[in-house]
């Protein structure tokens, strides 16, 4: 503790203890506001609320910084691998290259899903949109797993973890599969984790699928650019609904059903949408207009963000990954030319500047992802895929948090005071 602060609320004062963290911002520990004043605190959206105590992942919304267990984003994307910052995320520590081994073993031999999951998928209409499916799929794997659903036991909830890394890239293989009419690719254990899911992805029953170490690179790296972002959203789905005991599975449906929405993780595909709706440079100045209107509930997808004041780190690693894949595949998306342009005007213009709206990882993720061959459908899949191992992550921490109880927010009330019931014969 370091200090406290005082309040003083009708002829009440009272001291309430000031933490501090490692790193970052203090917090105001209000655990016992209620219980000694009778009032609760007021934070729609939780702009000003910790959670949680968290080991994690470590934002700085002014300076732009990324941490992941201290390492710094730009770094873990230039340097490590997806598997080596899900080791990373879930144990602490950066794995010796036994350790690594080891875990890639075992997340490996996890790939498969139960043979039974995939009449799961024929119940859906082939047109059903893939994070419909994903969150059906993901929400059934406990009535498949029962081995592991136990949270109470620490091996049940470590093969839990296992398999939710391990299968979400072929569950996401194979919603996209469904969709298309194609028949689901078995994972091929002999490929690292992301050429496996494209192999899965793209390859087909009738030929040899090559993985293309440029797209297998950019993929990864895309991956561990989403893989978790602290007590986003979705993340505080999945610890609320940890919080009431619920099994690992359902959990990480939540997240995902959570993640589904555009001010979210649906943004990569609504960004990728707005910028073919735009069509073309000239269009730009009318988008933006439509973005400073406020009887326009239109925004510019893929800007702003709720910590973020400054450049998401994220989408620098992310605006050169699509320059590399751009390149190499030799795509001179239109769409590029009019996301760079828009970036430009947007970061000019002093609604955007004074609003400090900067593009998210969310406005270059969807041109690097259609130019690899996903359609804009399967964009906040791919969210969800890498973000597993972030939930997973912060799942496991909650659950082995003293201080962690189910989570129940209180509300300032503003209905009707007591009345009594009248009968219909009088209203
Ligand atoms: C992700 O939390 C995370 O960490 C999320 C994420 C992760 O990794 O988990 O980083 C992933 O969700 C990234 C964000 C993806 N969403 C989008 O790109 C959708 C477009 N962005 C907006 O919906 C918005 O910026 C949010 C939801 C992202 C942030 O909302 P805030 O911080 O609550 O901001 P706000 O809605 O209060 O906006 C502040 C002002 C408002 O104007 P005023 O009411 O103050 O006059 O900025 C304006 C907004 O109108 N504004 C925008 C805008 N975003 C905010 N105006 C135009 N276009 C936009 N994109």
């Amino acid at each position: 503790m370091s200090g406290q602060a005082r309040m003083t609320l009708g002829d009440k004062t009272l001291d309430l203890p000031v933490l501090d963290g490692s790193i970052g911002p203090q917090v105001v520990d209000i655990r016992k506001l209620y219980g000694q004043t009778g009032a609760f605190t007021y934070d729609p959206g939780f702009t000003s609320t910790a959670s949680c105590q968290s080991a994690i992942t470590y934002i700085d919304g002014d300076e732009g910084t990324l941490l992941h267990r201290g390492y710094p984003i730009d770094q873990l994307a230039e340097k490590s691998t997806f598997l080596e910052v899900a080791y990373l995320l879930t144990k602490g520590e950066l794995p010796t290259k036994t350790q690594l081994d080891e875990y890639s073993y075992t997340i490996t031999r996890h790939t498969m899903v139960h043979e039974q999951l995939l009449h799961l998928y024929r119940g859906f209409r082939r047109d059903a949109h893939p994070m419909a499916i994903m969150c059906g799929v993901v929400g059934a794997l406990s009535a498949f797993y029962h081995d592991s659903t136990d949270i109470d036991d620490p091996h049940q909830r470590m093969v839990a973890s296992h398999r939710l890394i391990a299968k979400m890239p072929t569950i996401a293989a194979m919603a996209y599969k469904y969709s298309i009419g194609q028949p689901f690719i078995y994972p091929d254990n002999s490929l690292s984790y992301t050429g496996n899911f494209l192999r899965m992805t793209f390859g087909v029953p009738a030929e040899d699928y090559v993985v293309d170490p440029v797209i297998e690179r950019a993929m990864d790296r895309i991956f561990i650019l989403h893989a978790d972002h602290e007590q986003n959203a979705s993340t505080s789905t999945v610890r609320l609904a940890g919080s009431s005991g619920a099994n690992p599975f359902a959990c990480i449906a939540a997240g995902i059903a959570c993640l589904w929405g555009p001010a979210h993780g649906g943004a990569n595909e609504a960004a990728l949408n707005m910028l073919r709706e735009i069509g073309t440079v000239d269009r730009i100045p009318e988008f933006i207009a439509r973005a400073k209107d406020k009887n326009d509930p239109f925004r510019l997808m893929g800007f702003g963000h709720r910590v973020y004041k400054n450049y998401d780190p994220r989408a620098k690693v992310m605006q050169q990954t699509a320059n590399e894949v751009l390149a190499k595949l030799g795509v001179s998306d239109p769409i590029f030319d009019v996301a760079r342009e828009l970036e430009r005007i947007a970061l000019s213009d002093e609604y955007f500047v004074e609003k400090k709206l900067y593009p998210n990882v969310d406005f270059y993720s969807g041109i690097i992802l259609s130019a690899i061959g996903f359609p804009t459908s399967m964009f906040t899949v791919l969210f969800a895929l890498a973000r597993t191992v972030g939930w997973v992550a912060q799942w496991n921490e909650m659950i082995g948090d003293p201080e962690q109880k189910i989570g129940r927010p209180r509300q300032l009330y503003t209905g009707a005071p007591r009345r009594d019931y009248v009968g219909i014969d009088k209203r």
